[in-house]
């Protein structure tokens, strides 16, 4: 079917679901439950709730949609459509929280990823955050406080919380880094807090773990593992905890094998080539630590394999690909869900190198220039995620 632009607009715009094309970012109309969600993190929610499409990303992809040709548009209009996580990566941005909840249906879960530690990203420069190293009482106060108090108003909706992606992981392999060294002690204490306070009945908490290619190689598999369960136990063994989050932002594949590094020459120290490997062995790691081990795995932007160089570039890869549709069909028992956690289309990092933020892997072969600011919209890169979908729109 070949829409013409207008056609395809309106389409969008029924289909992106904004009321009026003027207002893509007003949230739906929705009901809750009707009476307060309990959450029973023993067992897997994800085949009960299916995963929220929030206004916010639909939001943007509906204005995205005003500069693309039709046939694109209309592909387009079905990402605005699959379930993909809200980021609060400031305190600014904890405003997009209640429209969201509010949007929510009794039958789904809002997937929010709690982002904005001290000293967050201390081995890279390109999320580097708004709070100083230090500044822990404002992350406790004015961050997690009032995100608990959001949610403790929405006792009716299902909630999945993915808390501070890259920073435990990084105290495991970077802390040779002085920034990773002296972020570690609000790490610590920041995840702890998070886990703590946000233990709400309607909550199930998963924080994250990096990926095969991180804390998969055979020296991190024990002290990653140590790491986590260490912030689990300090939050008091909440009951709401679920497990880990594996892959966000990333782009690894789920069960390719032989793996798509397995040929390197340092391949033989690491077994979990690929994301479905590394959640059973790293989940067995946790275990022995004493802590859940259940996964959800970020499959939004892995539609396509051999992109990368080398297994570590993390930024704009190009030529990447929408991937596996969030999903509770998995086929492995520790691996809870497919899920979307980054927003397909929001760039993970500068290319511009006069930037304070530019990071020298924005800037690698295999990364796509020229790239605004992490988090920011980025047209040329959603539009090649929707081409090279895998599987295709
Ligand atoms: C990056 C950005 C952050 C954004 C997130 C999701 O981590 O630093 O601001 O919210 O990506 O796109």
């Amino acid at each position: 079917m070949k829409l013409t632009q207008s056609a395809a607009l309106a389409f969008a715009a029924t289909a992106v679901a904004a009321p009026s094309a003027t207002t893509p970012l007003k949230p739906r109309q929705a009901s809750a439950c009707a009476s307060a969600v309990s959450l029973d993190a023993k067992t897997n929610v994800w085949k009960k709730y299916k995963l929220h499409a929030n206004y916010h990303y639909r939001g943007e992809i509906a204005a995205a949609i005003t500069s693309m040709s039709a046939d694109l548009a209309a592909k387009a209009a079905k990402v605005a459509e699959i379930g993909t996580f809200v980021w609060l990566d400031t305190i600014q941005n904890i405003e997009r929280l209640e429209p969201a909840l509010a949007e929510t249906p009794c039958e789904e879960i809002l997937g929010v990823v709690v982002y904005d530690l001290p000293g967050r990203d201390c081995a890279a420069k390109a999320s580097n955050g708004e709070l100083k190293v230090g500044e822990i009482a404002k992350y406790k106060g004015e961050y997690i406080d009032k995100i608990a108090s959001i949610i403790k108003a929405h006792p009716n909706t299902a909630i999945a919380l993915l808390i501070e992606p890259d920073s435990l992981p990084n105290l495991v392999t970077n802390i040779d880094l002085q920034t990773c060294k002296d972020s570690a002690s609000g790490y610590r204490d920041g995840v702890a807090y998070a886990l703590k306070q946000l233990n709400l009945p309607n909550v199930v908490q998963y924080i994250d773990a990096g990926h095969g290619g991180w804390l998969g190689w055979e020296a991190n598999l024990k002290p990653g593992a140590e790491e986590l369960a260490k912030a689990y136990k300090a939050a008091g063994s909440p009951s709401q905890f679920r497990g880990i989050a594996t892959n966000v932002a990333g782009w690894n594949q789920w069960d390719l094998s032989p793996g798509e590094f397995s040929t390197t020459s340092d391949a033989k120290y690491n077994k979990c080539q690929n994301e479905k490997t590394y959640v059973t062995t790293f989940g067995a790691a946790l275990k022995t630590a004493g802590m859940p081990n259940h996964a959800i795995v970020d499959t939004a932007r892995n539609g396509k394999s051999g992109l990368r160089k080398e297994w570590g570039n993390w930024c704009n890869v190009k030529g990447a690909g929408f991937g596996i549709r969030p999903s509770a069909e998995t086929g492995t028992e520790l691996a809870d869900a497919f899920v979307w956690v980054k927003p397909g289309g929001e760039s993970d990092g500068t290319s511009d190198s006069s930037a304070v933020r530019y990071d020298s892997f924005c800037g690698k072969e295999d990364a796509y220039q020229p790239s605004p600011e992490a988090g920011q919209w980025h047209q040329a890169f959603f539009e090649d995620l929707i081409t090279n979908a895998k599987p295709a729109f």
